[in-house]
């Protein structure tokens, strides 16, 4: 170890509010600003998290020293996730994670996705079709059910209405369980760890009975494909298992989904002249069927890069979690063994070195290339990216297509709707528009 290598003591401080769960791209972007790439941050409830900021700190965590930092430990210390939802693919490290997410790979390719693009097209039209007659939506709370549903026929392999629908509620309930809420509501632990393991058990039975469960690891969903995996010691994945990923897909692959959508939906609906373009983009690519062929809706530049400013100005997931598993050193400070840090997403994507003006949502930005690697990082990046980034761009893509064939959008309210980070993000209120025929 040089002798220039500091102690993270020395790192400045910063102190912040409670509207941190709300300007925390912001906060964090000109605390770099002031400070450098690494800094620590105290939160209203006296907790320190030490921060990594820039396209630097992205290159050293999501690259360089991936290896050296643990996700699982990361999540947990930073939400309990793993307590609540099981160890799924998010959450696993080193040669566990790298065989699931060999095995599951294939299911997330670009033919895999060209197999379920009709599936994902008939799901999004009947919902936003549904939308007729009404005045206004709640773009939030819709976007949620859609990609709910499309999370469970396309990730976990349910056909039948009335299994999705005993998935979301038991999914629901199951991360409305917070242990560590529970001494605060008096509720004892016991309780809510034995319901907990009672609506584990009643999704492992839902996985079962449904029609396809018989052949679950036949066909070719992310879930199938696990399923007819094996572990680390080659034994089969057990059912526990099998539940436990499919709430990793459901959690990374909906409620981020529906946020972004949702405001860059928003962001459509409050200007008009873009809105137009976009309307103008789409009936274009519209087929007889009434569906979206995803391929040509995904290589239009303009909807490429509506979603990618989404991307970088509402980003789903604010920060990676890791915990060092060996001493690193960043930008001269030694992170110990142990140590719990956080590499912030949004922090980079506010910050005015890396993008002009970055308050304001500009889609316009892209059209000329990114000089600075590891910038946008939305989906993260290296060789744990996201493994569902481009079933999400397809998504997105194909519901902003159904929605503006069909309505014209305008905001309801007189103020923007608030993002909120708790930890993933939503709008505060929700994101309600007026609706009008097209
Ligand atoms: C706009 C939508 C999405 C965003 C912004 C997003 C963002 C991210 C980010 C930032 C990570 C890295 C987390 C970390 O390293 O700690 C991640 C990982 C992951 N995402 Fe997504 N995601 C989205 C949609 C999806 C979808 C649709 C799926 C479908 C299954 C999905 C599945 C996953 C999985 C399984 C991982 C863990 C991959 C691994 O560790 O190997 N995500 N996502």
């Amino acid at each position: 170890m040089g002798e220039s290598v500091r102690s993270l003591d020395s790192l400045p401080t910063i102190t912040v509010g409670a509207d941190f769960a709300i300007h925390r791209g912001a906060i964090l972007a000109q605390a770099e600003r002031e400070h450098g790439p690494i800094f620590h941050v105290l939160d209203h409830l006296n907790r320190k998290w030490l921060y990594l900021v820039g396209p630097e700190a992205n290159r050293m965590v999501m690259l360089t020293h991936h290896h050296d930092l643990s996700h699982g430990e990361g999540w947990e210390r930073l939400t309990g996730a793993i307590q609540t939802l099981g160890e799924g693919l998010l959450f696993l490290d080193g040669e566990a994670h790298r065989l699931i997410r060999t095995a599951v790979s294939p299911a997330f390719s670009g033919s895999a996705i060209g197999d379920v693009a009709g599936t994902i097209n008939q799901i999004i039209e009947k919902h936003v079709e549904s939308w007729r007659g009404r005045v206004s939506v709640d773009l939030y709370e819709e976007v949620y059910r859609i990609t709910f549903e499309l999370s469970a026929v396309v990730l976990v392999g349910l056909k039948e209405e009335r299994s999705i629908k005993d998935l979301m509620r038991l999914f629901h309930e199951l991360v409305s369980l917070d242990l560590r809420g529970t001494e605060e509501t008096r509720s004892p632990i016991s309780n809510v760890r034995a319901r907990r393991n009672e609506i584990r058990g009643e999704l492992i039975d839902l996985l079962r009975t449904v029609a396809n469960r018989k052949q679950l690891g036949t066909g070719s969903t992310p879930l199938d494909l696990i399923a007819a995996s094996s572990d680390v010691d080659g034994v089969a994945i057990s059912d526990e298992a099998l539940v436990a990923h499919a709430n990793a897909f459901l959690i990374a692959g909906h409620v981020t989904t529906s946020s972004l959508c949702a405001f860059l939906l928003y962001q459509i609906a409050s200007d008009q002249t873009l809105q137009e373009r976009v309307a103008a983009e789409v009936s274009r690519m519209l087929e007889p069927s009434g569906c979206f062929n995803h391929r040509q809706i995904n290589g239009s530049p303009l909807i490429t890069d509506l979603i990618k400013e989404a991307q970088r100005l509402f980003p789903p997931v604010s920060e990676l979690p890791r915990v060092a598993t060996a001493d690193l050193t960043f930008f001269g400070y030694l992170i110990p063994k142990g140590t719990t840090l956080l590499c912030s997403v949004s922090g980079t994507h506010m910050s005015a070195k890396v993008f002009r003006d970055p308050e304001r949502f500009d889609h316009t930005r892209f059209a000329e290339p990114q000089s600075e690697p590891w910038s946008l990082v939305g989906f993260s990046g290296g060789p744990r990216r996201c493994i569902g980034a481009n079933m999400a761009i397809t998504e997105v893509g194909l519901i902003i297509a159904h929605v503006l064939n069909r309505y014209a959008l305008e905001p309801k309210n007189e103020s923007e709707p608030v993002p909120v980070y708790s930890p993933f993000l939503a709008p505060w209120g929700g994101i309600a528009v007026r609706l009008s025929d097209r």
